[in-house]
């Protein structure tokens, strides 16, 4: 049984995606640095991705094209649908699963790599940790509480990082990357390794 907030949250995501108000399709360019970086080097070939609340499947799509197994969930069933025919060919490499995040066991699961992207519960962040393999990487990226005074992307502060928060949330994990963008907008990017 999902909370309240959770059926609200399935709710205005179901109607963005039906509308078609919401869903772009280039993967973000984060994810296309880390990819030559550090997914390319360390799995060069390939292996099992989880992409977090991953909406109409940009960055599910682009693992699925270079040769990666990804499971895409999310809790909206209208975004998967999206995804889905996004996807074309490359659906037989993608698992699509309609799944509330706040409940996220990651204890029997284990991914080489783990994304989310613009989506933030603190609850499950233990869970993301242990959901990797050792070595396997955690790529996360979202809006900070200074994006506030440029407008766009959530509101509510608990949807917002706080300085420095995915540093100090994944102390576990070997950081490869971290950028906090201030120019224009409130980012912050985080790329960590499981020892
Ligand atoms: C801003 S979108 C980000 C989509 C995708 N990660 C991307 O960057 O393109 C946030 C996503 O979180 C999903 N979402 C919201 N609450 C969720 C929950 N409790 N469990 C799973 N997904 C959730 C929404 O359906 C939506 O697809």
């Amino acid at each position: 049984m999902e909370g309240a907030s959770e059926e609200r949250e399935r709710e205005k995501w179901n109607q963005r995606y039906q509308q078609g108000t919401h869903g772009t399709l280039p993967p973000d360019p984060l994810l296309i640095a880390a990819f030559d970086r550090y997914i390319e080097p360390l799995f060069p070939n390939a292996g099992h991705a989880l992409d977090i609340a991953g909406g109409t499947g940009r960055h599910a799509i682009f693992l699925a094209a270079k040769g990666w197994k990804v499971r895409l969930t999310d809790i909206a069933e209208a975004g998967l649908a999206n995804a889905r025919k996004n996807a074309g060919d490359y659906a037989s490499q993608i698992e699509f699963r309609v799944e509330d995040l706040t409940r996220f066991d990651g204890s029997c699961e284990s991914y080489d790599l783990i994304l989310v992207f613009f989506f933030l519960r603190r609850e499950m962040f233990g869970e993301l940790v242990k959901a990797l393999k050792p070595g396997g990487l955690l790529i996360y990226k979202g809006y900070t509480r200074g994006q506030a005074k440029f407008g766009g992307g959530p509101t509510n502060p608990e949807y917002l990082f706080a300085e420095n928060e995915l540093l100090d949330s994944f102390r576990e994990l070997h950081v490869l990357h971290y950028a906090e963008l201030i120019r224009g907008c409130g980012l912050a990017e985080f790329v960590g390794q499981k020892v």
